[in-house]
């Protein structure tokens, strides 16, 4: 009984330190250095609403806009973006939107964020009242 026990909590602990992460740390780097590694992920990000997250801001003259920023860019007001000249690489939804900031990552899988917490789209999509009920 207690060994069995003592097995399962041996696990749990081995889960938990597989589990991915990067330490607080860890700071944003822009989608350039994501492409590098990661070309063909890049080719389908572009094709997504997302890669044009800053465009629609900039389409109606509010990207600069402090309430607009933090889910039309990445990493706004978290140590990311800061304006378009400062950094280009964290304009729109990039990579590290979802996966979080990857300097510490550079191909070490336990080192980025792989299985999302529900969070994180929430973050953005507040409303997921995707039929208008109620409105
Ligand atoms: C940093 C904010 C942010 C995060 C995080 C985020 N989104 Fe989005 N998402 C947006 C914005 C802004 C748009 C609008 C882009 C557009 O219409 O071109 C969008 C558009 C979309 C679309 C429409 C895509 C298209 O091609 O028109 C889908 C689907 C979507 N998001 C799903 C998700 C899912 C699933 C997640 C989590 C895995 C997620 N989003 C995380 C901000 C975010
Ligand atoms: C809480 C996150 C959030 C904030 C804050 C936010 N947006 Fe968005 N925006 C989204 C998401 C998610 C989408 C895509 C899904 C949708 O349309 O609901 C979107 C879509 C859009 C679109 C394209 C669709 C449309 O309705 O025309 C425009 C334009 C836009 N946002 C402009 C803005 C502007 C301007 C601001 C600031 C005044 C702003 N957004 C603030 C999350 C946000
Ligand atoms: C809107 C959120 C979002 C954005 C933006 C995003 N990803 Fe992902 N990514 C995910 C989700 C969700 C998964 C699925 C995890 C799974 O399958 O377990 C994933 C999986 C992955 C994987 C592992 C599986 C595979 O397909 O190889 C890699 C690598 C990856 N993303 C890299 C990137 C890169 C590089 C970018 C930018 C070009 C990017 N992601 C942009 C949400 C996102
Ligand atoms: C130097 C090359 C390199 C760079 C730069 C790089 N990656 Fe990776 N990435 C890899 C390799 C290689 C793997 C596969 C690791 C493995 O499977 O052990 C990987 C795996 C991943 C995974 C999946 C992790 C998993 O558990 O399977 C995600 C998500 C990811 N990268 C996102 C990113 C993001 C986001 C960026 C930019 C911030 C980025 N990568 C930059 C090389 C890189």
């Amino acid at each position: 009984m207690r060994r069995a026990f003592l097995v399962a909590l041996l696990i749990a602990a081995a889960c938990s330190v597989m589990i991915a992460a990067p330490s607080e740390n860890a700071k944003y780097i822009g989608i350039d250095k994501c492409k590098m590694c990661h070309s063909d992920v890049h080719s389908g990000w572009q094709k997504v609403g997302h890669a044009r997250a800053f465009d629609l801001l900039t389409n109606v003259e509010q990207d600069k806009n402090p309430e607009c920023l933090p889910c039309h860019t990445t990493g706004y007001g978290k140590g990311g973006f800061t304006d378009a000249e400062a950094t280009p690489g964290l304009k729109a939804v990039t990579c590290e939107a979802c996966h979080g900031p990857g300097s510490e990552h550079n191909g070490d899988a336990t080192k980025i964020v792989r299985d999302l917490p529900a969070t994180v789209c929430a973050g953005c999509h507040l409303k997921l009242n995707i039929h208008n009920i109620g409105e």
